[in-house]
């Protein structure tokens, strides 16, 4: 890591309020943000001075309620910078991703309908899946087939994908990365797959938002969604959906007013104007993380997540490799790791490691990182599909961000070196 990148890292940690300790004044080193990362603090300052200045509702001609509306109007368009989207007509909000997920199942009944089809993945996150394993269940359509993975990378079958697809397919749903390996997936190679069989294309892009640019014109995805609080923002999610998947779509909703292209056509009740003047600041920040222009701008974001991405590179060399002063994760003993670990394959990887120890069960070893090192590793189920598939109930898992820096790297590979000497108890 050169000096610019420590640097820039220091500034980042400095938008955090709890970077190193958490509430208790206990000092740690937060990894568990494959859960949920830490909140920025603009992001945090943003969501309360909405919740108190604009909790009026929408349509009334006074302050409150146009300043209300006006938050969500600009927390919708800084979104539509995020995701690169046409309009901010294309970005739909909702309470979770799994919310999301679901609508858009629900939304798609009759276009799939009974006779069709839907490919996805062992890779995917339950939220993903979990819609159609639902709408066949009910009788709404006809399947739901789910690609294999391979049992040591967890890299999609590409082979297995196009056996799968056939011209009842309907729609491909699939994660942009996944949540328990880190795992990412070939994206173009499923759209071509998608307009090959004039199929839509839904992109979960949970797991990937902190880590990698979204671009969804490029290839151009019929939905891809976020939750903010993987993205240092608050509670809540986003979906764009292109106006493709909008004229196929017959959702539930309650607006008489409402018209396919506007946010109501998906969203169900009264918006959260906090979720949006919080979100906003996240994208604000993005923006300006290389060069402080003040407002949001698509190349600042794009510079800011460039810069990212080689960084968690970088991160992700050093937790495989180790260095002069610590051993990777791939060259301690006892260390059985889940995901791709070659060295010249980290483009088609993310900064999440999943791993068990072979001397020590997940919940221990989770204690010993917590109690003896500070450090949050959470071990367990992570709603991910390929639990199953690959027979690993329960891995520990860790993911870095743009505000970990090499030290803390180093920190989890020692404290990971420390259990994995630790006599095995039978
Ligand atoms: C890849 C992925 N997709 C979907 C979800 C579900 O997100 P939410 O909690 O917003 O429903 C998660 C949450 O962990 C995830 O990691």
């Amino acid at each position: 890591m050169n000096s610019d990148d420590m640097n820039r890292v220091a500034e980042i940690r400095r938008h955090f309020p709890n970077i190193d300790r958490d509430i208790s004044g206990k000092e740690r080193i937060f990894l568990d943000n494959g859960a949920g990362s830490l909140v920025l603090r603009e992001a945090a300052d943003a969501e309360y001075f909405a919740r108190i200045n604009a909790s009026a509702n929408v349509d009334g001609h006074y302050y409150e309620s146009e300043l209300n509306e006006k938050i969500i109007k600009e927390g919708r368009e800084a979104l539509a910078t995020l995701f690169n989207s046409p309009s901010s007509d294309n970005i739909f909000q909702g309470e979770s991703a799994s919310i999301l997920s679901f609508l858009l199942g629900i939304a798609l009944r009759n276009y799939i309908g009974k006779d069709g089809n839907v490919v996805s993945t062992y890779n995917e996150h339950y939220s993903s899946v979990a819609p159609y394993m639902f709408l066949k269940k009910n009788g709404y359509i006809k399947d739901l087939r789910l690609a294999k993975i391979d049992s040591e990378t967890s890299e999609i079958d590409l082979e297995h994908v196009k056996q799968l697809v056939d011209r009842n397919t309907k729609l491909i749903v699939a994660t942009a990365e996944s949540n328990l390996t880190g795992t990412k997936t070939p994206v173009n190679e499923l759209k071509k797959l998608a307009d090959e069989n004039d199929a839509l294309l839904i992109i979960d892009g949970v797991h990937y938002a902190p880590q990698d640019l979204i671009n969804v014109e490029k290839p151009a995805v019929d939905a891809f969604i976020v939750s903010m609080y993987k993205l240092f923002g608050p509670r809540g999610s986003f979906a764009y959906v292109s106006d493709n998947l909008l004229r196929q779509a017959d959702p539930y909703n309650i607006d008489p007013f409402t018209n396919r292209f506007k946010g109501s056509f998906m969203e169900l009740g009264t918006r959260d104007q906090a979720i949006f003047n919080s979100s906003l600041e996240v994208v604000k920040f993005l923006s300006n993380l290389i060069e402080n222009h003040g407002g949001i701008s698509r190349s600042g974001i794009e510079q800011s997540l460039t810069w990212n991405k080689s960084y968690l590179a970088e991160l992700s060399r050093l937790i495989l490799e180790g260095d002069d002063e610590t051993p990777g994760l791939k060259n301690i003993e006892n260390v059985r790791i889940l995901g791709i670990t070659d060295i010249k394959e980290l483009h088609k990887r993310g900064s999440t490691f999943s791993f068990n120890f072979k001397n020590i069960d997940d919940s221990k070893a989770e204690r010993i990182y917590w109690e003896k090192f500070g450090i949050t590793v959470v071990g367990g189920n992570h709603f991910n599909v390929a639990h199953d598939f690959l027979s690993r109930k329960s891995v520990l898992r860790v993911t870095f961000l743009m505000y970990n820096t090499k030290e803390e790297a180093r920190k989890f590979l020692k404290a990971t070196e420390y259990i994995a000497s630790i006599e095995r108890e039978d």
